[in-house]
């Protein structure tokens, strides 16, 4: 499977600044056009017309936009490009390290900034499988704008989330940054409990995460909504993360209660068989809302 990312920060080092500038204008405008007619890009560059067409073959050449009949589309990889560029620029990232995760709705590199390890996540809703490739060739072209549009989105949700988690001790990932659908966080030295074979006291795991989420529901006002072995994950020295939040909700939303209950249910279904706890949930739903002053 080509490593899109990396294709990507290959052409971070191919355009200069007036290409990304010209990129820069592609991404203002994609929201309101599927196709971008080129005076809209001229109008947003400011640029002599011949020097926008020349800017505009060499995107399109690397598939970082597409032509069509009526203008330009934006593209996943041209998006790609100008979040690792615009993020380089900003001193934020300095290296791309190698994926970590490649999940249904993105993809999770590695990545060195300001002395640190980051975690950059990339999302991905509606990416077309490589069966589909296959079967489509020209994928580039296919890609749905409108998920373009989502996963922006959602990436600019869960930086929302985060920004609003962090600084007040919550068990979440702290945010560095967001750039279109890119959302750069602090890289967590910890596993997904799905992985996780063995605990020494799986009972006082378990509780801690009741307790983040009850402190979460509480003092944030927040439920996560997809919360399962995979979005918690777990230090070296048992200390738990939460992760994954761009669909979290508020507490007062129509399905906040149904949301809480499939979340707290995915908790206590996995440490029910993989360790044989046995926990109520009415009981838990108490008490990480907090109606009930203990377990
Ligand atoms: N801040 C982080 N630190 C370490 N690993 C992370 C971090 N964020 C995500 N990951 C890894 O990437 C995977 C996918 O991230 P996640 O936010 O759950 O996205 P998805 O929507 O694809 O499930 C996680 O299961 C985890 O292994
Ligand atoms: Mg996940």
């Amino acid at each position: 499977m080509v490593d899109q990312v990396r294709r990507a920060a290959i052409l971070t080092t191919l355009f200069d600044d007036e290409t990304f500038t010209v990129l820069s204008a592609l991404a203002d405008l994609f929201s309101r056009y599927e196709s971008i007619p080129v005076r809209a890009i001229l109008s947003k560059t400011g640029m002599p017309e011949r020097k926008l067409l020349y800017e505009l073959d060499i995107l399109s050449k690397e598939q970082a936009c597409v032509r069509s009949a009526s203008g330009y589309r934006m593209t996943m990889l041209g998006l790609d490009a100008l979040a690792l560029h615009q993020f380089s620029s900003a001193g934020l990232v300095e290296k791309l390290g190698p994926i970590i995760a490649m999940g249904k709705e993105s993809d999770v590199y590695e990545a060195i900034g300001g002395r640190s390890s980051l975690a950059l996540k990339f999302f991905r809703m509606g990416r077309v499988s490589f069966r589909q490739v296959k079967r489509k060739r020209s994928y580039l072209a296919n890609e749905g704008h409108r998920w373009l549009i989502a996963n922006v989105r959602s990436a600019a949700r869960e930086a929302a989330i985060l920004q609003k988690l962090n600084g007040k001790g919550f068990s979440v990932p702290t945010l560095r940054g967001r750039r279109y659908h890119a959302v750069l966080m602090g890289m967590e030295l910890a596993i997904p409990l799905y992985k996780v074979r063995e605990l020494d006291d799986p009972e006082k795991v378990m509780q801690k995460i009741f307790d983040a989420l009850r402190r979460i529901y509480i003092e944030a006002g927040l439920i996560n909504g997809d919360l399962s072995e995979f979005n918690i994950l777990l230090t070296s020295s048992h200390e738990i993360i939460l992760i994954d939040w761009p669909q979290a909700v508020t507490t007062d939303a129509a399905n906040a209660e149904e949301l809480l209950e499939r979340d707290l249910m995915n908790i206590l279904a996995y440490f029910s068989k993989r360790f044989g706890i046995r926990q109520e949930l009415p009981k838990v739903l108490k008490y990480v809302k907090c109606i009930e002053p203990n377990l």
